[in-house]
């Protein structure tokens, strides 16, 4: 099926719109990054305005927090609210089977695993064009990975199957560094077989801090797609 860019940018919207709608008063929220996260996030402001809805939100990132605070929605840390009931995120792959993800195109994976995995509940929101049969279908694994002695660690990456780009900022020769002051290694493994090895793998490489792959822990998926909006459960 082709795909009406502008159409999924106004469904994008709705899909914020319904991820808003997830959020009661007094939650614990865990608030994702990127674009489609990010209309999550306007959809709360709208509603901490509009309805005086209050709940508190984590951010997964810099970026996501500067965005939340221009609504006046309250933010804490995990360090003050360690459990979540609800993150609500984006990413870059999801398989149709088992809502398996490849996230982090953003930079922003190891807020956002620690993020998820604070919280009891865990919705996805994306664009159809995410949607996959088998993660590694246009996506590398990105990869994040301190950059003291980052080569040795591309090197063990090699060892285990990945085809490596080192993350740019964009238009610069410069590393693009994460907000924990990291590096991405994108890692092209292919098609990817066992999502639970591969991720297990990755994070056994001295150097590594996290990996993309999410993989058995999203709960709801919401999808904008051409044709309307899906709520897959
Ligand atoms: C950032 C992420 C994002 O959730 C992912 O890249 C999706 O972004 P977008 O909604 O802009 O396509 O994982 O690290």
């Amino acid at each position: 099926m082709s795909t009406d860019t502008s159409q999924i940018e106004l469904y994008k919207q709705k899909v914020g719109d319904l991820g808003a709608s997830l959020v009661t008063p007094g939650m614990r929220v865990g608030l994702g990054s990127g674009s489609t996260a990010a209309c999550v996030v306007r959809a709360l402001g709208r509603r901490w305005q509009e309805e005086g809805l209050r709940f508190i939100g984590v951010p997964t990132s810099v970026d996501t927090a500067h965005l939340a605070e221009s609504f006046g929605i309250e933010l804490t840390t995990l360090g003050k609210c360690p459990e979540l009931d609800l993150d609500i995120d984006g990413a870059d792959e999801v398989t149709r089977q088992g809502y398996n993800l490849i996230k982090g195109l953003g930079g922003a994976l190891l807020r956002e695993k620690i993020v998820r995995y604070a919280a009891k509940k865990f919705v996805v929101v994306v664009d159809e064009r995410k949607m996959v049969d088998q993660l590694g279908d246009h996506t590398p694994v990105p990869v994040e990975v301190t950059p003291f002695g980052w080569e040795a660690t591309a090197k063990h990456l090699e060892k285990i199957g990945a085809n490596i780009d080192v993350r740019l900022k964009k238009d610069s020769k410069e590393f693009f560094l994460t907000d924990g002051s990291n590096m991405i290694l994108d890692c092209n493994f292919g098609l990817i077989t066992d999502p639970v090895k591969l991720e297990n793998e990755i994070n056994q490489i001295v150097g590594v801090m996290e990996n993309g792959l999410f993989i058995h822990c999203t709960n709801e998926v919401l999808i904008a797609g051409n044709d309307g909006l899906h709520h897959l459960k």
